[in-house]
């Protein structure tokens, strides 16, 4: 599968298969976060792959209860050790958590894979639950799974809404 293929398939899943996802498909996946850029090549991310049952019940409540993530047969919880921020004022930490996160998303779809990202959890109780270090910030999770759902197409802006060119003309 192409890049734009998979950038046109990947969707939100909310409901999973229980089949497991093999190891080298996973394997595969998470090397497509290890060479995602960083700023300044920081590498500071780092990546909690969660399987066991209970676990993931306790991340779904964790999760602001979306039960749905209960059904994923891994939960990806993404974690940074920057602290650093860019000369333009932004933080490292999310920026590059997001990119290694999406190629995650692209290349689980590129294996016939799903995935949801999730932003709406209590990083305090995943702290706990994972032995997680204090000072490790938890940026986003991520389920991942066989789909169980229909693949969906969200609605998105029109490109002459969000693109201009040579500047501000919205
Ligand atoms: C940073 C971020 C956080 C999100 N958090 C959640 C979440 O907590 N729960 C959820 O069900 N979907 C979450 N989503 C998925 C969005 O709702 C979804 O991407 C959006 O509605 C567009 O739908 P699509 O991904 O199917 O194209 C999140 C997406 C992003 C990028």
């Amino acid at each position: 599968m192409d890049i734009y293929e998979a950038i046109k398939k990947r969707y939100s899943c909310r409901d999973y298969s229980s089949k497991p996802i093999e190891q080298e498909k996973l394997d595969r996946i998470l090397e497509a976060a290890r060479l995602a850029p960083s700023a300044k090549n920081l590498q500071d991310w780092r990546f909690v792959i969660v399987t066991d049952e209970k676990k993931r019940q306790e991340l779904a409540i964790a999760a602001n209860e979306q039960l749905f993530i209960t059904t994923a047969p891994a939960i990806i919880v993404g974690c940074s050790n920057s602290e650093h921020t860019m000369r333009c004022g932004q933080k490292i930490a999310p920026i590059d958590l997001a990119i290694a996160m999406e190629h995650i998303a692209l290349a689980a779809t590129a294996e016939g894979l799903a995935t949801c990202w999730i932003g709406s959890f209590f990083p305090g109780k995943i702290h706990t639950l994972l032995d997680i270090p204090e000072k490790i910030e938890i940026i986003e999770l991520m389920a991942i799974g066989y789909p169980a759902d229909k693949e969906v197409r969200r609605p998105r802006e029109n490109i002459k809404t969000i693109v201009c060119y040579e500047k501000w003309q919205f």
